[in-house]
């Protein structure tokens, strides 16, 4: 039986058919189904479903074989895990934002808002460019509205969030999708069956 760490929500519903196209079909994933851990019918794998930000958590630590996650996350927590394949879902960009003419003030350190310091600290760090930051867990848009920083670090999909709350992009970070990866140790007892779904996904995905 493998394991497998799915994240809760909307991008765990577009894995979790991406693993259906492949054979792995588990129909409780369907419903509104309140567990957290769901068998497929043959008992090849099981799935957990956790928060996006703990998959690489359970992972690391041999809770799950394998997971499905952002690169936002991966990069954050920078887990010790393997990555093995870009699954091509979910894609955003990690960017800078401010709002609409704000002008930086080079003299003085950037007041940072972000749900992602270390990603932060790196991006800046490679400029010289000195920061506070001001770590929050959400709604990252408000923080410079209300001047509680100048601009913000957060993932940018749609742009929507950004237009409806008067921020624009001021620098470009990374872009982000989802990843799969696997746990260390399951990559050498498990490897056969891991192979096997990475090769099944790759053909998916890459078409
Ligand atoms: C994410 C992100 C932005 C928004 C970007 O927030 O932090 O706020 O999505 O998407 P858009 O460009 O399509 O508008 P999320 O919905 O995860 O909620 P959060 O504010 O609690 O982080």
């Amino acid at each position: 039986m493998l394991n497998i760490a799915l994240p809760k929500g909307r991008l765990g519903d577009k894995v979790y058919r991406l693993f259906k196209d492949i054979g792995y079909d588990c129909s409780a994933m369907e419903s509104d189904d309140r567990r957290l851990v769901l068998c497929d019918p043959g008992g090849e794998v099981s799935y957990l479903l956790v928060k996006p930000s703990d998959v690489a958590i359970y992972v690391e630590h041999g809770a799950a074989d394998i997971g499905v996650v952002g690169k936002d996350v991966l990069l954050e927590g920078g887990n010790d895990v393997y990555e093995l394949l870009d699954l091509n879902l979910g894609k955003c960009r990690m960017a800078e934002a401010a709002p609409v003419g704000f002008r930086e003030d080079a003299q003085r350190p950037l007041r940072v808002a972000t749900k992602y310091p270390n990603i932060a600290k790196r991006f800046y760090g490679e400029l010289s460019r000195e920061i506070e930051i001001i770590k929050l867990n959400g709604s990252i848009e408000l923080a410079p509205l209300l001047k509680l920083s100048d601009v913000i670090v957060d993932i940018v999909e749609t742009g929507t969030t950004l237009k409806q709350n008067h921020l624009e992009v001021t620098r470009e970070i990374l872009p982000i999708s989802a990843r799969l990866i696997a746990n260390k140790a399951a990559m050498k007892f498990k490897d056969a069956q891991i192979r096997d779904i990475v090769e099944k996904l790759k053909s998916k995905v890459e078409g």
